[in-house]
């Protein structure tokens, strides 16, 4: 049977941290799905599809990992994708309560998907795409914090004269 798991997120843009989970959740599956969330309440900078786009440019060299999007419950989606589990990073004991909330409802609606925590790697600890805009907004450098990619389309967003 093919081991397929599931990196949810909202990616609005994808960092540093969210690459090394995925990176490293590649040699323990046959597929990686990173799955953007389609949350229409949102208001991302990037749309679905320029996320996409740039989770796929940046996932280039990871040959076992496909993006998609999709909207309603993250159980659903994983069980229609033929996957068994879903990979979260964990940065600290501040986000454990909120993940721990999330898979346990997610193992109650489904207990056919595992959900794996992997710890982030110490160096990305502070890092959130939250702040990572937040700082790109202002001008600062976020250079180490994402791809040079996402570097790229943040500039770009911001020069447009782009609030969020
Ligand atoms: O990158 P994020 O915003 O922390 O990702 C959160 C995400 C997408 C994993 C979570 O919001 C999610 O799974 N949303 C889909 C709806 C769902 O299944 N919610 C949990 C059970 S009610």
């Amino acid at each position: 049977m093919k081991r397929i798991a599931v990196c949810p997120g909202s990616f609005d843009p994808i960092t540093n941290g969210h690459l090394d989970i995925i990176e490293r959740a590649t040699p323990i599956f046959d597929e990686v799905i990173v799955a953007v969330l389609n949350n229409s309440s949102k208001k991302p900078l990037f749309s679905v599809a320029e996320r996409m786009a740039l989770i796929t440019e940046v996932t280039e060299h990871l040959p076992n990992v496909r993006v998609d999007s999709f909207d309603g419950l993250l159980v659903d989606y994983a069980a229609s994708v033929g996957a068994t589990a879903i990979v979260r990073g964990l940065r600290a004991v501040s986000d454990f309560e909120y993940e721990m909330q999330v898979a346990s409802i997610n193992k109650k609606m489904n207990d056919q998907v595992e959900t794996l925590f992997m710890m982030t790697n110490n160096q990305y600890s502070f890092l959130s795409s939250s702040i990572v805009k937040e700082a790109a907004k202002y001008g600062a450098s976020v250079a180490g914090l994402v791809p040079p990619a996402i570097e790229e389309a943040l500039r770009e967003k911001y020069a447009q004269g782009e609030l969020r």
